[in-house]
């Protein structure tokens, strides 16, 4: 028996959480959930987005998946669950995967996910505040190393996207990432990120394994979203050395919160990415996924009237339908 926690979040969170732990109940019974509460509210009575004994009894898992949850501008001293859970479960790689429906291209993004402008080091002055674009040895060389294997599984090449020609950080990442992709025997093509934006609407799919820093890859990745129909289908995995989390690219949506049309399908792809690491067979989700999206009704996000349970029980149709 897998053991997985849950983190269902608010918003949407827990509407989209729900629909994914159905769909997983329909092809698996090894996996066993665990549901932990983190965000705002544990928060306003901990001082912290989720407790230490929490994160202790989480750490145990085998797995963890995880919804959204709001973060707002203006509460001092709080800090967004998933930034935490990514740092305290040292889950320095993101792995997102934009699917074409229609005919299984995907655009692949590996994200830098536990340094760069997101290293948490930042600082606020009278007259000033600064942000650090940390990019370590140990950090850079683990991250090329992971987009380096997923390039391999896929029998595909490396996008390296930085901007070197201006930020000293991504020099000295360009150079780990050189390196490590020589000694793996992955091909790189590079790109400078404000100009490779526009490859990235034009031709999205030729560019094998995209390959950035925490808040490029951020920006790049929701922006790939739009090729997928909508920011609500796209799944990723938070990995590490230790343990993973998964959860759609999405967040809380507190437009359309609680009234049942949230799109279900990246957190349901993201069980089913959740299911692959775990050594349990994800692709009964994945075609389950691309058969419902060709023919059934969707959320009104994809152009469709169907709500969010409707979505997920075509989809659990579709899994024994193809059995
Ligand atoms: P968002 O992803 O929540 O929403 C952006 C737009 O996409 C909204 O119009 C929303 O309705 C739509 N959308 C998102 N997911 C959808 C789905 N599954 N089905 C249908 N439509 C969907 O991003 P936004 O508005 O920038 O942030 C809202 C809140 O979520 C903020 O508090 C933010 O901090 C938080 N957030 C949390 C994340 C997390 O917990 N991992 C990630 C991103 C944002
Ligand atoms: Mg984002």
């Amino acid at each position: 028996m897998y053991r997985v926690a849950v983190i269902k979040g608010d918003g949407i969170g827990p509407e989209v959480v729900d629909a994914a732990i159905e769909v997983v109940n329909a092809v698996t019974s090894r996996v066993r959930f665990y549901e932990f509460e983190g965000g705002v509210e544990v928060f306003k009575r901990h001082g912290v987005p989720i407790t230490q004994d929490d994160l202790e009894e989480i750490k145990k898992m085998d797995a963890v998946l995880f919804g959204a949850t709001t973060t707002p501008f203006d509460l001092p001293g709080y800090k967004s669950l998933i930034i935490t859970l990514r740092k305290e479960l040292n889950l320095y790689a993101n792995l997102r995967i934009i699917p074409d429906f229609t005919d299984g291209r995907e655009i692949v993004i590996v994200r830098e996910n536990s340094e760069g402008l997101y290293s948490g080091q930042g600082r606020a002055f009278d007259d000033r505040a600064v942000d650090v674009r940390l990019i370590t040895r140990e950090g850079a060389e683990r991250i090329a190393r992971f987009a380096a294997r997923v390039a391999k599984e896929r029998g595909s090449f490396i996008t390296f996207v930085h901007k070197a020609n201006v930020l000293t950080s991504d020099k000295f990442f360009r150079r780990i990432v050189l390196e490590v992709a020589r000694e793996e025997g992955v091909e790189v093509r590079e790109a400078i990120v404000d100009s490779f934006t526009i490859k990235l609407v034009r031709n999205p799919w030729d560019h094998g394994v995209i390959l950035s820093e925490n808040l490029f890859g951020d920006i790049l990745s929701d922006l790939a979203t739009i090729h997928a129909g909508s920011i609500g289908v796209v799944p990723t995995g938070n990995y590490g050395d230790d343990i993973a989390l998964f959860e759609p690219i999405h967040g809380s949506a507190p437009d359309i919160a609680g009234k049942g049309i949230a799109n279900p399908i990246g957190a349901i792809l993201s069980a089913a990415m959740m299911l692959d690491y775990l050594g349990l067979d994800g692709s009964r989700i994945w075609n389950a996924v691309r058969s419902y999206v060709r023919k059934g009704n969707l959320t009104p996000d994809m152009g469709g009237t169907a709500t969010t349970m409707e979505v997920t029980r075509g989809i659990i149709q579709e899994i024994h339908d193809l059995d």
